[in-house]
């Protein structure tokens, strides 16, 4: 395994819910480090473009309406093997489906308002990074 960055979405039902501190106690257990984050409230033509991968998709409008109706919270994790291991402590997508004590599991709505989104291998990790931060928005040590 090497050590690589991930980004961590708080979906919108989540932080509406209070959840933040929840979810990021969840990586930082889990000796993930939050090395960028901030709150940012997308405009419905930012989530398009943030999930145009799904633009064919029967779930891409709401996706996009739900992902734009309230501030989300976007950090970046950095860890050995972060990208998988941030996906195991999220759950499977549909919370339904979701292991037990799984973010999903426990604070997952339903199949779209799932609280939390995490990339899924290095290319998407770097773009979707690339998204929301800039290269001096990212902690890095100085030693
Ligand atoms: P994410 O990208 O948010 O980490 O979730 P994921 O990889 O587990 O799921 P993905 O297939 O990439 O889907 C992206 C998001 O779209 C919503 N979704 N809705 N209505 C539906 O059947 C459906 N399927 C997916 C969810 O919010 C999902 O996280
Ligand atoms: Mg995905």
């Amino acid at each position: 395994m090497s050590l690589e960055r991930t980004l961590s979405i708080v979906k919108p039902d989540a932080v509406g819910r209070g959840l933040i501190g929840e979810v990021l106690k969840r990586f930082e257990s889990a000796g993930l480090k939050i090395v960028a984050a901030k709150l940012v409230h997308l405009t419905p033509e930012r989530a398009r473009a943030f999930y145009a991968v799904h633009k064919q998709r029967p779930f891409f409008a709401s996706l996009c309406d739900y992902m734009s109706s309230g501030p989300i919270f976007v950090s970046v994790l950095e860890g050995e093997g972060s990208i998988a291991r941030n996906r195991e402590i999220m759950g499977a997508t549909d919370p339904a489906k979701a292991a037990p004590g799984t973010i999903r599991k426990d604070w997952g709505k339903d199949v779209e308002q799932n609280a939390v989104h995490g990339s899924d291998g290095p290319d998407t990790a770097a773009t979707e990074i690339a998204f929301f931060f800039r290269p001096d928005e990212i902690f890095r040590p100085s030693h």
